[in-house]
């Protein structure tokens, strides 16, 4: 069995637009940040290694050696498999996925140290790569978690097929799967690709909760507001209370960094909605009645 820790959180803070953010690159000044959210009950951060090419990891990791005691109080999932141009030591600098045993070992060895934690509470193979060998990333999957270097592994931005056939490989259990899913990107509620994760004991992660933002200018933007202003919520609240309706209860992976929006998502956490405003919601985003 892996040593998991189950995902219990209103919602995953999302690294990805740390490298942007000046004011939070001071160590003193991240570390107060990120002792801020734990301080408020959430405790889960979504790095990649690619996230500012390896600079988003590196910035966490110099926050938690200055504040003693932080490292053993946050938990971490990352993802490694995309090589971008620049880190691909081939003539052709192609952007390319790699899931070989020996690209995800040193992976998580560099993830572990740019972060200096010393075990991540989550692995995820960032997407799927057509040349994967399954038995040998499976293998090298079953072998981290059996290190104590990972709690437990997942998968993003997969089919079903191709989880299973990853699946099929190991011998412990993948977790979660992180895959698009928003009023903005709702895709997956119809493929079959969130009934079949679910059914097979993934937990559902949703990045892009709010589309990127893109939820608030599109066309369910009038309906968010209106019905958010009627509970007493904000939009953006109501579109993640639209998300956790689904079985699995996603959880969301929320991108802003602002503290007034995180704690704004949090005090709505707890919104549940009718199925009538679920689907008042699904024909205002995608601009048509269901069949
Ligand atoms: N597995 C994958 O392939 C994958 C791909 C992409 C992302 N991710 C993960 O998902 C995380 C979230 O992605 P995302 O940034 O696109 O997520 P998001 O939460 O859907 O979007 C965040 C954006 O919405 C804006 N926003 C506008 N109004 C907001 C409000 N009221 N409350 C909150 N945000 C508001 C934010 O602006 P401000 O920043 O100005 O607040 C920010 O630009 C990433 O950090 C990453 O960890 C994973």
């Amino acid at each position: 069995m892996s040593n998991a820790a189950p995902i219990e959180t209103p919602f995953l803070l999302g690294m990805m637009r740390l490298h942007d953010v000046a004011e939070l690159h001071p160590p003193a000044c991240l570390a107060d940040w990120i002792e801020a959210r734990l301080d408020e009950g959430l405790d889960w951060f979504d790095h990649a290694d690619i996230y500012g090419d390896t600079q988003g990891e590196a910035l966490f990791g110099a926050a938690l050696r200055a504040r003693p005691g932080l490292a053993a109080r946050v938990k971490i999932v990352t993802k490694a498999s995309i090589v971008t141009p620049a880190r691909d030591a081939s003539p052709f600098r192609v952007k390319h996925y790699d899931s070989s045993p020996e690209y995800l070992a040193q992976s998580i060895d560099a993830s572990l140290t740019r972060l200096g934690v010393e075990r991540l509470d989550h692995f995820l193979l960032h997407r799927p790569s057509p040349l994967m060998d399954a038995e040998a990333t499976g293998r090298a999957l079953d072998d981290a978690i059996d290190a104590g270097k990972v709690g437990a592994v997942g998968v993003s931005n997969f089919l079903p097929a191709q989880w299973r056939r990853l699946q099929a490989a190991m011998h412990h259990r993948l977790a979660v799967h992180q895959l698009q899913l928003s009023l903005d990107h709702t895709q997956s509620l119809f493929d079959g690709t969130l009934d079949a994760l679910v059914g097979d004991g993934l937990v559902p992660l949703a990045w892009s909760p709010l589309g990127g933002g893109r939820v608030f200018q599109g066309p369910a933007e009038r309906l968010l507001i209106g019905l958010a202003e009627e509970r007493g919520m904000t939009p953006a609240g109501l579109a993640l209370a639209w998300l956790r309706a689904l079985p699995g209860r996603p959880r969301p992976v929320i991108g802003s960094l602002r503290s007034e929006r995180i704690a704004a998502l949090q005090a709505d956490a707890q919104a549940a909605l009718d199925h009538p405003t679920w689907y008042a919601l699904l024909e205002a985003a995608r601009g048509h009645e269901v069949a």
